[in-house]
């Protein structure tokens, strides 16, 4: 395994994981020097491309943003998410994400776990390629939101599919919008660290949408915390330069040749 994964692995129960998304190189050079994890995350599609779900995201526009990113990426592990549909059976999901690899040149791939695709996740182990699981909500294979985990039967759904996640050789695992206790058993149970979206404190790490905490976005559920309001930082930067545009502050002699 990866000195980088396995560094990460020994963290569990020593410090907690520091984990967001990047879409591009300028964030990703900004995150690289507080994260454990950058998440190229098929996220991309509702936050950049403005579509309803993850669902028509392509391999291609997910594969273009990693490689942006990855040149802003120096010390954490980059992670990418396999698009929906790019691991439908073990062949395809070997070949897809050896392309991911070899384009963007990230350390692991991330796949939504259908409760059904142990095997996958096992095969392309097998092969050297570092896997991510994903439980919880799922929203590759899930239409509509619903906490996860919040009745007994529910619960030891969710934990044993994470556990046949880790027993299939995945290196951590998401736990998307899971209650806390459940997140708090299965995160006891598992070797491998959880990284909690929407899933409480319980969890081995932390990962939300960069966008999301910086206020860009607009979509501020009740597990999002907005640090910033960049929106309106740059509102008032773009005020400011369409005055002095039309008041023809800008550009000044040191602006011009
Ligand atoms: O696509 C994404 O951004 C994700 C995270 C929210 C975990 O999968």
């Amino acid at each position: 395994m990866k000195k980088k994964i396995l560094k990460l692995i020994k963290f569990k129960n020593k410090k907690k994981l520091v984990c967001l998304t990047a879409y591009s190189k300028n964030i990703a050079t900004i995150l690289d020097n507080y994260c454990d994890i950058i998440l190229v995350g098929d996220s991309v599609a509702n936050v950049l491309y403005g579509m309803e779900n993850t669902h028509k995201i392509k391999m291609e526009t997910i594969i273009n943003h990693a490689i942006s990113v990855s040149k802003g990426v120096n010390k954490s592990l980059l992670v990418v998410d396999m698009p929906k549909g790019t691991y439908k059976n073990t062949s395809e999901a070997v070949k897809n994400a050896r392309t991911i690899i070899k384009k963007t040149k990230c350390d692991a791939v991330k796949i939504e776990s259908n409760n059904n695709n142990f095997r996958i996740i096992k095969r392309l182990v097998k092969l050297k390629i570092p896997v991510m699981g994903h439980v919880g909500y799922t929203p590759q294979f899930t239409k509509k939101f619903k906490v996860q985990g919040s009745n007994k039967t529910d619960s030891q759904k969710i934990l044993s599919e994470a556990k046949k996640i880790q027993s299939a050789g995945a290196f951590s695992i998401v736990l998307e919008c899971v209650k806390s206790e459940t997140s708090k058993q299965i995160t006891k149970i598992l070797k491998i660290p959880t990284i909690g979206i929407g899933s409480s404190k319980e969890c081995d790490g932390q990962i939300l949408v960069t966008d999301d905490i910086l206020g860009l976005s607009g979509f501020y559920p009740k597990f999002v915390k907005k640090y910033v309001n960049l929106k309106q930082i740059i509102k008032d930067a773009v005020t400011s330069y369409s005055k002095d545009v039309i008041k023809k502050k800008f550009p000044r002699r040191k602006n011009s040749f």
